[in-house]
């Protein structure tokens, strides 16, 4: 019998290009997204079904594990892929931007995941895979409400890891490196607070910088590639870092001092 997989933000990017490669791999695909009335391609796809989700909205997360069993009968991973970028200097963001952060790139995760667990130690079987960033293990100027929202995604998964795996629950993130897709566009919110000055230069640099990198970086294939081993190489493996550059600058990090590290990071920034 075919396994099934929930996406979500499966509308664009690395999500939708998930969503294809496990349909063609005869994977059941339970493809969610904010306005799946919107989407033409993806419902035309052999056992993919399109549902409404919004990870912010708890009524969306408790009501859709018994609605993808009505259609494939059960659910075998859980892919948490929403999420986008709140960017700028810390000094120019509201509290609102601050929670809007966490509620999608971290909360919403955790929201799911709670309807998941039972789930899944009831099924005997389970995984989830949560989509972090190498930016979940080190920083960028200018980044630091997105940094801090993978790298709490990333102690939350590592945590998890160790309190799920005696239920059989394999835990797993995806570390992506820049990857050309819609996050550089529509899914990045610069602040908007002209009061605050003295941040023009960095903002120049750094913004214009990652745009221009990404242009170069690869699409979001190269990921969905990363989630299909993930989901099928049977390991109880924690990380899997992909895309150009992800292992490398990750190896790195881990053997250089910081002040070292970030010195190399911000020359290649700017
Ligand atoms: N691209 C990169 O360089 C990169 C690198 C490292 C990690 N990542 C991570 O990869 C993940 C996917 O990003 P991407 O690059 O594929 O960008 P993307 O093409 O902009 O996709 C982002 C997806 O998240 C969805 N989303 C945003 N807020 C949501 C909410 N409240 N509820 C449900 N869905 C929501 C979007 O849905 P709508 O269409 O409704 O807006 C969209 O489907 C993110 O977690 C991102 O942090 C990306």
């Amino acid at each position: 019998m075919s396994k099934t997989i929930l996406i979500t933000g499966a509308s664009s990017g690395i999500g939708r290009a998930t969503a294809k490669l496990f349909a063609e791999n005869g994977w059941n695909v339970a493809a969610t997204m904010r306005s799946p009335e919107e989407e033409k391609e993806l419902k035309e796809l052999n056992n993919l079904k399109l549902y409404k989700l919004d990870v912010t909205k708890k009524e969306d997360l408790q009501s859709i594990i018994s609605k993808v069993e009505k259609d494939f009968s059960s659910i075998d991973v859980l892919f948490n892929n929403a999420g986008y970028g709140a960017v700028g200097a810390f000094e120019k963001s509201s509290e609102e931007e601050v929670l809007q952060q966490f509620r999608v790139n971290l909360f919403g995760v955790m929201d799911l995941t709670r309807e998941f667990i039972p789930y899944f130690r009831n099924k005997g079987e389970g995984m989830i895979i949560n989509t972090s960033s190498v930016v979940g293990r080190f920083t960028i100027p200018l980044y630091s409400l997105y940094c801090s929202s993978k790298w709490a995604l990333e102690g939350f998964t590592e945590a998890l890891e160790f309190e799920l795996r005696q239920f059989n629950i394999k835990v797993k993130m995806i570390e992506p490196a820049a990857i050309k897709t819609d996050f550089h566009g529509r899914s990045l919110k610069v602040f908007e607070n002209d009061s605050v000055k003295g941040y023009e230069k960095m903002e120049k640099n750094i913004l214009s910088g990652m745009k221009k990198r990404n242009e170069k970086a690869p699409g979001p294939e190269v990921v969905a590639e990363t989630v299909f081993k993930a989901a099928t190489d049977g390991k109880y493996k924690l990380r899997y870092p992909t895309g150009k550059g992800a292992s490398a600058v990750l190896f790195a990090r881990k053997i250089l001092p910081t002040s070292w590290f970030n010195k190399i990071l911000l020359k290649q920034q700017s």
